[in-house]
């Protein structure tokens, strides 16, 4: 399924984001707080187990996370939306994952993945702030598939509908949870509007 916030909060922050005068300090303090408000929306159905409490005036029924959760960044750019994540949901572990595009072919090129052999979570959210092609997002999800998780959800601030469709054709049993839908890909595999490049202009590198 394909989730797009309709949030007025997420929308505002979404285009301060996109201002191409917005320097590298704003630009990492946005993508933190859009990963926490687009976090929460896809957090909305994680599973809770009952538990008692004791309050100081006795005892409440309560609910806790049931499930260990991965988060998965695909560097550069997912680490942006790391902290805000894992703020509101501070159990979770975090197994990066490294991928780049080539420039030419626009194939996405492996060069860091620790995961050990088995796993040792039973849910991986995967995040990016960029779903251009799709092809990094797929060649994520097909990792953590193969390290044996089947429950994976995919948050990204913005995608165009060409990946959008890649990744649903190639995962169709993936959540995709999006601040923005954009127009479309450019010759240059760039999301127009989009807001050019999230690594880049969240690390002062261009
Ligand atoms: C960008 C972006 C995604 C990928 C999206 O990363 O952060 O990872 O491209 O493109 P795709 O959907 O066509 O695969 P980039 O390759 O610029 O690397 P960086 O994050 O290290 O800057």
């Amino acid at each position: 399924m394909l989730y797009e916030s309709k949030h007025p909060l997420i929308r505002h922050k979404l285009a301060l984001l996109r201002d191409g005068r917005t320097k590298p300090k704003q630009f990492r303090e946005l993508v933190r707080e859009l990963a926490i408000m687009l976090g929460y929306e896809a957090a909305r159905d994680l599973p809770t187990r009952a538990i008692e409490v004791a309050t100081p005036m006795g005892t409440a029924a309560g609910e806790q996370l049931q499930q260990t959760i991965g988060l998965v960044p695909i560097l550069r750019a997912g680490l942006g939306m790391v902290d805000g994540l894992l703020e509101m949901i501070p159990a979770m572990q975090v197994w990066h994952i490294g991928l780049y595009r080539d420039e030419e072919t626009l194939e996405p090129v492996s060069y860091y993945n620790k995961l050990p052999e088995t796993p040792t979570v039973d849910m991986c959210l995967v995040c990016d702030p960029m779903l251009a092609t799709g092809g990094s997002a797929i060649a994520t999800v097909e990792v953590v598939k193969r390290w044996g998780i089947q429950k994976i959800k995919f948050l990204a601030l913005i995608a165009a509908p060409e990946g959008i469709r890649a990744l649903q054709e190639a995962h169709p049993d993936v959540d995709i949870h999006v601040a923005a839908v954009d127009s479309h890909l450019n010759d240059i595999g760039f999301i127009v509007p989009g807001l050019g490049d999230a690594g880049d202009r969240q690390f002062g590198t261009r």
